[in-house]
Order: structure tokens, then C-alpha cells, then sequence
């Protein structure tokens, strides 16, 4: 496991893309879902748990879980939704080994019977390249931020200004953005910069606790924290 997690997956870090020895792109997303996924799934249960205090906000919603791995939120999300809405997912993560993965476990939760059969899942390596259709007033938009933070990879400024850009083709109603992250101080090293970013852009930060829960293989504190923008309200004219 000790190989697994500092070398195979690289504390989940790697480029999951980049093959190494004898491990190819899918054995190392396999590895990941092995190693870490589940721990991940359980976290994010709880934090949703805890920060959906109405699960209703998911129906019809656009779920955009950023840095997806191999469909974390997602599955995370469909225990806590299961088949009584149906919304929208759009996994991204620049990792192609991820998202064929993420496909397959996707693939199978429908073929279980355990999704809204009109849920739609689809999987993309930028954000910026997703087509959202008609902008939505209605329903939210809920952004899945699982474990994103402590990759190296991520300049928080672009990020922030990717996902405001994506709220403005996607959505003019309320927008929900979930984060959860290991406790660790360096882990937690981008959260400050991250929640000043999504300060200046209109979020409010409504809740941020770490908390330790038990029902899980590995129990450790988890950093979890609740960002909202209200509706905009647009000028006829501009409408
Ligand atoms: C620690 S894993 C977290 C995966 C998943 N959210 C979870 O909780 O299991 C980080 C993921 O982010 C992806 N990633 C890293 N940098 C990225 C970037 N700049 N853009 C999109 N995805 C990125 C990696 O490929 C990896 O799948």
C-alpha cells in the first residue's frame, strides 16, 4: 500500500496520464480508485451530508465536479441522491486515464438501477470547453471541489476566474460550490488564497469546519467548506 500511495499514485499528484515501469495510464487510475477513491467517497457522503442541508437543491441541478478523478463526487453524489432527481454531471479532470474510468463507474451505476434514468453524465479535460446549453435561472449549480486544492497543478487565481467564467455560460441561479480537503496544513495551504478569490467574485463563505467522523475505513479530520452566490437579477435590457 506504502508503494501504492508514494510512488504508483504519487499521494494522488501523479499524472495519471504518464505511464511508469510497468504501470500504464489505467493502472494507475485504478490504483487511485484503490487507494483513495474510497476514502474520498465516504468524505464527501458526510460532507454533503453536512453541507446539503437540502438535498432537493440537486434536482435538475449542473453538478461540476473539477478534478473529478474517477468519478468521486459523482458516486458520492448518487449515494446521497440516488434515483429521486435527476440532474446534470460534467466531470472534468485533465487526466484521460481518470475519466475513462469515471466512465465505466458511471456506466455502471445506471446499469444498477441506482441513478435517475434522466441524469446525464459526461466527462471533459477542461472546463472551458464545455458547451452548458441554454444559461439556467432555475436551478442551481453546485461545483465539487474534492481533495483539488492540494495538487501542485492548481493556480487558485485561474481556477476561480474558470469557474466564473463557466457561471456565466451555465447559470444565473444560485451557485453552490462544495470543497473538502485532508486537514493537513499543507493541504490546506491554497484555502486561504482560494476563499479570497471566490470572495472578490461574489461567493459568501457559509460554513468551513474540520471535523474528524468515523464511518469510514481510514477516519482522519477532513477540511470541509460552503460557498454560495445568490441568483443574478438581470436588467430587461440585458435580458
Ligand atoms: C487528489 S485527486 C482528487 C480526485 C477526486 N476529486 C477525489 O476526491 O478522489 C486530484 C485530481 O485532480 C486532477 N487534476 C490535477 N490538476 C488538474 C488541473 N489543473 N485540471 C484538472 N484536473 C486536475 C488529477 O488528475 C486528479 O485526478
Amino acid at each position: 500500500m506504502g508503494w501504492i500511495f508514494n510512488h504508483a499514485i504519487d499521494g494522488g499528484q501523479a499524472d495519471f496520464d504518464e505511464p511508469i515501469e510497468d504501470l500504464t495510464p489505467r493502472d494507475r487510475a485504478r490504483l487511485y480508485a484503490y487507494a483513495n477513491q474510497k476514502t474520498h467517497v465516504d468524505e464527501l457522503i458526510h460532507a454533503f451530508g453536512k453541507l446539503l442541508a437540502d438535498v432537493g437543491a440537486v434536482q435538475n441541478a449542473t453538478v461540476i465536479d473539477i478534478g473529478c478523478g474517477p468519478f468521486t463526487g459523482g458516486l458520492a453524489l448518487a449515494n446521497q441522491v440516488g434515483v429521486h432527481f435527476p440532474y446534470r454531471y460534467f466531470g472534468i479532470d485533465r487526466a484521460h486515464s481518470m475519466l475513462a474510468f469515471g466512465r465505466e463507474l458511471a456506466d455502471e451505476l445506471f446499469v444498477r438501477g441506482v441513478m435517475h434514468p434522466e441524469t446525464v453524465v459526461s466527462f471533459h479535460t477542461h472546463l472551458d470547453n464545455v458547451d452548458f446549453g441554454l444559461r439556467r435561472a432555475a436551478e442551481a449549480t453546485i461545483f465539487v471541489l474534492s481533495f483539488l486544492l492540494a495538487s501542485s497543478t492548481i493556480n487558485v487565481e485561474d481556477l476561480v476566474a474558470e469557474m466564473v467564467r463557466a457561471c456565466d455560460r451555465a447559470a444565473l441561479g444560485r451557485v453552490i460550490v462544495l470543497y473538502t480537503n485532508a486537514a493537513g496544513p499543507t493541504a490546506r495551504r491554497n484555502f486561504a488564497p482560494f476563499k479570497a478569490a471566490m470572495e472578490k467574485t461574489g461567493f459568501a463563505m457559509h460554513i468551513e469546519a474540520i471535523e474528524q467522523f468515523e464511518d469510514t475505513e481510514k477516519p482522519r479530520p477532513i477540511h470541509y467548506a460552503l460557498f454560495v452566490r445568490q441568483p443574478i437579477t438581470l436588467s430587461i435590457a440585458e435580458f
